[in-house]
């Protein structure tokens, strides 16, 4: 049934307090489903679920000396960890492997901003005119907020600027969020890593 018809025999069933509640309650609900409506409508019918509120307030930052702690802060749930890295935080495994891992050296290790509030790390890396991602991590509390499809939109722009042609990553196969959100982004499965995981690839134009 309807909700306003169903309001509609219940108001004229019911005594004048009880139908006062029902009122109240009423417009309590349209209050809330007014203030919810428009951040429903922007995740719900973006193109490429991009959400634009999101994205323009989502910027990427170097970590640094600056901001290191705060980027340490940035945790996934128990459950996501293996989906993301070995250990937490996943900031440190970032910022580890800039440092003992070959070729780390070229390693971007970044932070992910929303409104000046550090929110994910994520690393990157140039070389050969291909980009690579590695270890997004959206912190659990920001996460379904739109900022991650905003934050891999400013990586690929990061990526195009540093002269790539393709971004490349894997994703875990059982990290279904993750596949959605990158195939939403235009990435394609490409097949197996040797001894790896899916990658996904997004060719620039
Ligand atoms: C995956 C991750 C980066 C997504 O970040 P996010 O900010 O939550 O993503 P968004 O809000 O932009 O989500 C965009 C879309 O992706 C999909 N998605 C994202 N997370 C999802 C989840 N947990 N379950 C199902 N779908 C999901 C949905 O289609 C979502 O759109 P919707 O919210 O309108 O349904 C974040 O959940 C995360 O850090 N997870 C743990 C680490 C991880 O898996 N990293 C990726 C390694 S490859």
């Amino acid at each position: 049934m309807h909700a306003s018809s169903e309001t509609a025999m219940l108001q004229s069933a019911t005594p004048t307090t009880a139908r006062s509640k029902i009122a109240s309650v009423a417009q309590a609900t349209r209050a809330s489903i007014t203030r919810t409506a428009p951040a429903a409508l922007v995740n719900h019918f973006t193109p490429a679920r991009l959400n634009y509120a999101a994205a323009m307030s989502v910027r990427l930052e170097l970590i640094t000396g600056e901001n290191w702690r705060a980027a340490l802060g940035v945790q996934v749930s128990a459950a996501q960890l293996p989906l993301v890295a070995d250990h937490q935080p996943v900031a440190l495994v970032i910022l580890a492997k800039t440092q003992v891992v070959q070729g780390g050296g070229d390693w971007e290790p970044l932070a992910i901003l929303k409104d000046d509030m550090l929110v994910g790390v994520v690393g990157i890396v140039h070389r050969d005119g291909k980009s690579f991602m590695e270890n997004l991590a959206i912190d659990q509390q920001w996460q379904r907020q739109g900022i991650g499809s905003a934050a891999v939109g400013r990586i690929v722009s990061r990526c195009r600027s540093r002269g790539s042609n393709e971004v490349l990553l894997t994703v875990h196969d059982d990290n279904e969020g993750a596949q959605k959100l990158y195939g939403n982004q235009g990435f394609e499965p490409t097949g197996r890593r040797p001894f790896g995981d899916p990658e996904w690839r997004l060719i620039l134009d």
